[in-house]
């Protein structure tokens, strides 16, 4: 079977927060955006076939979650996909990854808690630590030639205080897969200071060839104070559909994660879409991943082309993961805020600023789109940057 990466399709009108709410991050109508984290491709067919099918019923009632084929379609999709063995009574429901990263912050960390996280990091990172309340604790990736990696030295000693590390693996912004040794030792090191992990790994499929995603609970033999937290909605976009889930080996917190979620926060019944959409693309879906992936791949061959022959002061180095180009400006003779300014009223384009995810003069360009718009893209920043260049003369 073969998806249709390469169709453009209108989703303007919509509602979509992309297109239709680019105004509310970029003051601006009409720009064609590169912003938040969603694809432009359709579903796998066999979704779509599956959501026309549950809408044909037409009686929409209270639904639950909590049955072997939700659970069991996770269980084995991480066997399949990445041979990590799960328990099905581990897996648990949640509206969102961020819902579920929330509420396992507060399950898990004292009221004055600390929470490490690694930086440059996934903007709602920042917020849901400090609106939690829990004090931040930055540990910034070394970047070398564009490759990020952790200086462990640094890592044990600001983790010693630490309740919580929130890890992001695959790593948005950056795209780095951590590879075995890394987790190892995250792992070992967060054990030696009884520090707990919770795994956002909602990037784990878009993994580009030449690397490989280890689900940090293949590691929960070793170390019991391990959560992982994801969903299949931003690698098949479906996450208007709603629903995600969080694996909670460790009993207690799975009955106070389903306790808060029933009793407190009354968001008992499932979205029916979001659960039939998770157990087809988990059953069934494995080659739309594949092709996603190489899709993605050349996306990101053309952005490391167009920029080498475009730009001098612009680094880019190809992502292991995620599809975000993660783009160095800071040899740019410019500001952020001429950069920016430019790309949004000179070129007519939405790329985020790097500051957002606390890393000034860097762009995060979302590539999960046809390669006609992110020509397009790309060529409305060259004539901002350009624009640049001709004005400060
Ligand atoms: C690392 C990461 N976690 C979580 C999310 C959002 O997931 P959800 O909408 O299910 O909260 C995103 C979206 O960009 C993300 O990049």
């Amino acid at each position: 079977m073969k998806h249709n990466f390469d169709q453009v399709h209108n989703r303007k009108g919509t509602y979509c927060t992309q297109w239709d709410y680019i105004q509310d991050r970029f003051g601006k109508k009409d720009l064609i955006p590169f912003s938040i984290s969603d694809t432009d491709f359709t579903v796998p067919v066999q979704v779509y076939e599956k959501l026309q099918n549950v809408l044909q019923h037409q009686i929409y009632g209270y639904s639950r979650w909590n049955h072997d084929d939700f659970k069991g379609s996770i269980k084995n999709y991480y066997h399949k996909r990445f041979e990590v063995n799960i328990n099905k009574d581990w897996v648990i429901y949640s509206h969102s990854v961020m819902y579920s990263v929330s509420l396992l912050l507060r399950l898990l960390c004292n009221k004055e808690g600390k929470v490490a996280a690694f930086s440059p990091m996934y903007d709602a990172f920042f917020n849901v630590i400090r609106d939690n309340k829990f004090e931040l604790e930055e540990i910034h990736l070394i970047e070398s030639e564009g490759k990020y990696t952790i200086d462990f030295a640094e890592f044990e000693n600001k983790i010693k205080q630490c309740n919580v590390l929130l890890l992001c693996s695959p790593h948005n912004p950056t795209g780095r897969v951590w590879i075995k040794k890394e987790l190892e030792l995250i792992v070992y090191i967060c054990k030696k200071h009884n520090v707990k992990i919770i795994s956002d790994e909602i990037h784990g499929d878009v993994v580009m060839p030449g690397n490989k995603h280890t689900p940090m609970l293949a590691y929960h033999n070793e170390y019991d104070e391990i959560y992982l937290v994801s969903s299949g909605s931003k690698t098949f976009n479906y996450p208007g559909l709603i629903g995600s889930y969080a694996i909670v080996p460790n009993k207690k917190i799975y009955e106070d994660f389903l306790a808060q979620t029933r009793r407190k926060d009354f968001l008992n019944s499932v979205s029916i879409l979001g659960m039939y959409a998770t157990m087809v693309s988990y059953n069934e879906c494995d080659y739309y991943i594949n092709q996603l992936v190489e899709y993605v791949d050349n996306n990101m061959n053309y952005v490391e082309k167009f920029i080498k022959d475009n730009f001098k002061q612009v680094k880019f180095t190809k992502p292991e993961s995620t599809y975000l180009a993660w783009i160095d400006c800071r040899d740019l003779p410019f500001t952020c805020d001429e950069i920016q300014d430019a790309l949004i009223n000179v070129g007519g384009v939405g790329i985020m600023k790097g500051e957002v995810y606390g890393a000034e003069k860097y762009l995060r360009l979302n590539c999960g789109c046809p390669l006609e718009k992110l020509k397009e893209g790309l060529s409305r920043m060259k004539k901002s940057i350009d624009y640049l260049y001709d004005f400060k003369k």
